[in-house]
C-alpha cells in the first residue's frame, strides 16, 4: 500500500511522476485544477487530450506532461461525477477514478502521484464525502505505486484529508 500525504498548494507545483488532473470528458482542458495544469503544460496538453479522449466519468487516460516541470512525466486524466445529490453512483464513480488512476499510473511504471480533490469543485461532490472515497480507496489499492500526495487547494480541503487519513 501506497504512503499517504496531504499537503496544501498548487497541483500543477507538485514534484511527481505523475499528477491527475480533474478534466471533463473531452481531455481539451477547461477551468478549476484542469485549467492550471493545461496552463502550466502548455497547449500540446489539449492537443494530446483530444487525440485520446474522449474519457468516460470514473476512467482515467494519460499524457505525457510536455512543458511541467521534472520529475513529472505524466498528466493523468480523469472525470469525476456531477454530483446529483447522492443517489446516482457518483461515490463509486469518484471511488474508480481513484482506482484507475493507480491502475494507469502502474501500467505507466509512475512510483509517485499526486491528487487533487476530484469532483469537488465545478462538479459539486461534497468534500467531506469525496476525501473519505479518496482516502478509503486510496488504502484499499493493491497499486505498486509508492507515494501518493493529495494536493488540497485551501485550508478546509487539508482539514478533510488529514481527519479522513487520520479516521
Ligand atoms: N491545484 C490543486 N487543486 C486545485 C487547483 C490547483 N491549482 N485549482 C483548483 N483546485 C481544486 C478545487 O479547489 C477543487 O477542490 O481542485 C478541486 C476540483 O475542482 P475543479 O477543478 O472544479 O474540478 P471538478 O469539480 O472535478 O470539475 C471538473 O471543471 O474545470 C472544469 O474541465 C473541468 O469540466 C471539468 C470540471
Amino acid at each position: 500500500m501506497a504512503a499517504i500525504e496531504v499537503v496544501q498548494g498548487d497541483i500543477s507545483l507538485q514534484d511527481t511522476d505523475a499528477i491527475v488532473t480533474a478534466a471533463n470528458e473531452s481531455l481539451m482542458g477547461g477551468g478549476g485544477v484542469d485549467g492550471a495544469i493545461h496552463r502550466a503544460a502548455g497547449r500540446r496538453l489539449a492537443i494530446a487530450g483530444a487525440a485520446i479522449g474522449p474519457c468516460e466519468p470514473g476512467d482515467a487516460m494519460a499524457t505525457p506532461a510536455f512543458n511541467l516541470n521534472p520529475p513529472v512525466k505524466y498528466v493523468i486524466h480523469t472525470v469525476g461525477p456531477v454530483w446529483e445529490g447522492g443517489e446516482y453512483g457518483e461515490a463509486e464513480v469518484l471511488a474508480s477514478c481513484y482506482r484507475r488512476c493507480l491502475e494507469v499510473a502502474d501500467e505507466l511504471g509512475a512510483r509517485t502521484i499526486a491528487f487533487p480533490a476530484i469532483a469537488t469543485g465545478v462538479y459539486g461532490f461534497p468534500a467531506k464525502q469525496a476525501a473519505r472515497i479518496a482516502v478509503t480507496t486510496l488504502q484499499l489499492s493493491s497499486a505498486l505505486v509508492e507515494q501518493v500526495r493529495l494536493v488540497a487547494f485551501d485550508q478546509h480541503a487539508y482539514d478533510l484529508l488529514v481527519a479522513a487519513l487520520a479516521s
